[in-house]
Parts: structure tokens; sequence; C-alpha cells
């Protein structure tokens, strides 16, 4: 989120060079894809990650798609079963996601995935964003690429100006042809859960598997990102807005204070949302080989991607 005017790219191979180079190096590319246009980042760099959340305005951490090239790149992030294999082979490349277990040592910040042990794939149908992974060779975190709240875009002057203004780079690649987001299906202990509706019918895949798609009433179908996320909560009872560090609980800070964990030593909340899922974890673990029975989390400040931190440690808190 360098410059005030993006560069502007198209789809040759000097342009495509450049956005992966400039995603490669941290930076925010808004990338055309067959459903809409999404505004891409280096899915393992937690620091990018995080400025794609800070520049739509988004009040929450929901959990990323991460774009690839193919089935092989995909599989160095996520373990497939029998169903979701099948699922690639009817739909890929095109506006299936879907959402698989991470793998091990998957290369994939935890903020794109907000925590969670699943994580949200799919290939794209568009011959610019495939050049692109291609070249930078490394799965692509792409929300829509709208204000948090706003309608996703469809071509390349439906993009906010105020968006526009917080990446490096735009490539045009012309009017999404589906124009629509794609379907979310879920693939959970073998069974299919469709999470949203969009590029893929759900006839089309009740087609494909040859089956009827879970009821949206099943009492155990997660329906939200939300409930989703609550799904990763420490296990240790975490408390909020706690200034100084006690004895007996492991303190997580901001800012020069002392603590076991500190999110940004600066008082950096980007450098804080990059950290913020990893030492919540880490904060857990330690929790647990120190006996102690409270993490606390000093003050964030409610400003930019602050309140989505404030939000997830509102949530981490049960509060
Ligand atoms: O067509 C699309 O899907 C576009 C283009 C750019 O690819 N992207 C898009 O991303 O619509 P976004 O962030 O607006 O919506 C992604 C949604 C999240 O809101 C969340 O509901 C879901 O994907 N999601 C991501 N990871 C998930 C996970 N691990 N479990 C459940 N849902 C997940
Ligand atoms: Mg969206």
């Amino acid at each position: 989120m360098n410059s005030a005017t993006p560069l502007h790219l198209g789809p040759n191979t000097s342009d495509i060079a450049q956005a992966a180079n400039v995603l490669g190096n941290g930076g925010l590319v808004i990338l055309p894809t067959e459903t809409v246009y999404g505004l891409g980042a280096d899915a393992s760099n937690g620091t990018a990650v995080a400025q794609v959340f800070a520049a739509k305005g988004r009040p929450n951490f929901n959990p990323l798609i991460a774009h690839v090239s193919d089935i092989e790149m995909a599989k160095t992030i996520a373990l497939f079963d029998p169903l979701s294999e099948k699922l690639v082979e009817a739909f890929w490349p095109g506006p299936l996601s879907l959402v698989l277990p991470l793998a091990p040592n998957a290369a994939i910040s935890e903020l794109a995935t907000a925590g969670l042990k699943t994580v949200a794939l799919r290939m794209p149908d568009h011959p610019v964003v495939q050049a692109v992974l291609k070249e930078l060779g490394k799965p692509i975190a792409a929300p829509s690429a709208n204000i948090s709240g706003r309608l996703s875009p469809t071509a390349a002057d439906h993009i906010d100006p105020k968006l526009l203004s917080k990446v490096d780079a735009i490539a045009d690649g012309g009017p999404c042809g589906v124009g629509l987001e794609s379907t979310i299906v879920m693939i959970r202990d073998g069974n299919p859960y469709l999470l949203r509706e969009g590029g893929v019918s759900r006839e089309a895949l009740e087609d494909a598997l040859q089956i009827t798609l879970v009821a949206e009433t099943a009492a155990d179908k997660p329906t939200s990102p939300g409930q989703l996320l609550a799904h990763y909560a420490p296990k240790t009872k975490l408390q909020r807005n706690v200034p100084n560090k006690s004895a007996d609980v492991i303190h997580i800070g901001f800012g020069n204070m002392p603590c076991d964990l500190n999110l940004s030593e600066s008082g950096d909340v980007i450098e804080a949302a990059a950290n913020l899922f990893g030492y919540l974890h880490k904060a857990d673990r330690l929790a647990q080989k120190n006996h102690a029975d409270t993490i606390t989390v000093a003050p964030i400040p409610m400003c930019g991607i602050g309140r989505a931190i404030n939000d997830r440690l509102l949530r981490a808190a049960r509060e």
C-alpha cells in the first residue's frame, strides 16, 4: 500500500511479470478472475495479507480464498479426498471454491485462514490471474476487490478509487465473464456442505456428485463465517484490554511493554494483525506449558485494522 497511483497493468508478458514481482515483494495487486476482481496478496506473507484486510476496511477477519494455478500447487496447501478430487475434475478451473483441511506445513499465513485448520481454495479460470500465479509460483489470497460491505467489482472501472489508492497495481483483464462470486463447498469427513451459492449451481454440483447436498438446516452445518471463526478460540481463557502483565498469566503485548509475546513493539496495527493468530496459538501452548490459566491481551487501538483485531479478540474471549 505504498502508492497513491497504482501501476495500471495489462495482459502482456512484461506486465504479468511485474504483477508477480509486486506480489512477491509483499505488495497488493487487483487481479481479474472469471467471477469478480480480487484484491490479491502473496498468501504466505502475513503482512501483505494484513494489508488486504486494512485496505478493504473489513471490520473482522473472514478467512480468504487462496487462488492456485494448478492441482499440484493446491496439494501443497490442502488435503484432498476422493470427493474433493471429483469436484476438482468436474469444475476446475472455474468458479468453485473448496474448503478443505489445511495440509501440514502449508505455506499460508494464519491470517489468510483466520487461524482455522481449513483453507478455502480455487483455481480461477482467467488467463491473467493464471499467468500471474504461474509466474509467482505461490498461492494468491484474494477477497473481492471492494471496500467492505460494498458490491464486488466485475470490471476494472467499478473499483472504488479509495481502494485503488491503497494498492500497488491493478491488472485490467476486461469485464468478468461470470460476474458473481464463486460457489463455496466445504468437505468435512467426506461430506459436502454448500456454504455459499455462486458461479457453479447447486444442480451442477449435485449432478457431478450424484448426491443431494446436505440441507442448509443440518444442525452441524457451519452456516456463516462468523460461526466458523468460533471454531478456533484459544483453549485458555482470554481477557482483553489488560494494560500490564501480571504473574501467572501469559501476556500478549502491543507497543513497548513487558510481555510474553508482543504483537508489535512499535505499535503498528498491520504488524499486529499479521501476528495475531500465530500468537494466539503460541500463547495457548505457552499457557499449557507454564500451567497458566489465563491469556491477557493489551489494549489494541480501535483504528483501521485494529477494529478487526478487537473483533477477533472479543470472539476469542467469548465475551
Ligand atoms: O469468486 C470469488 O470467490 C472471489 C474471487 C476474487 O475469487 N473471492 C471472494 O472472496 O468472493 P471473499 O473474501 O469476498 O469471500 C470469501 C469467503 C469468506 O467470506 C468466507 O466466508 C469463505 O470464503 N471462506 C474462506 N475460507 C474459509 C474457510 N476456511 N472456511 C469457511 N469459509 C471460508
Ligand atoms: Mg466479498
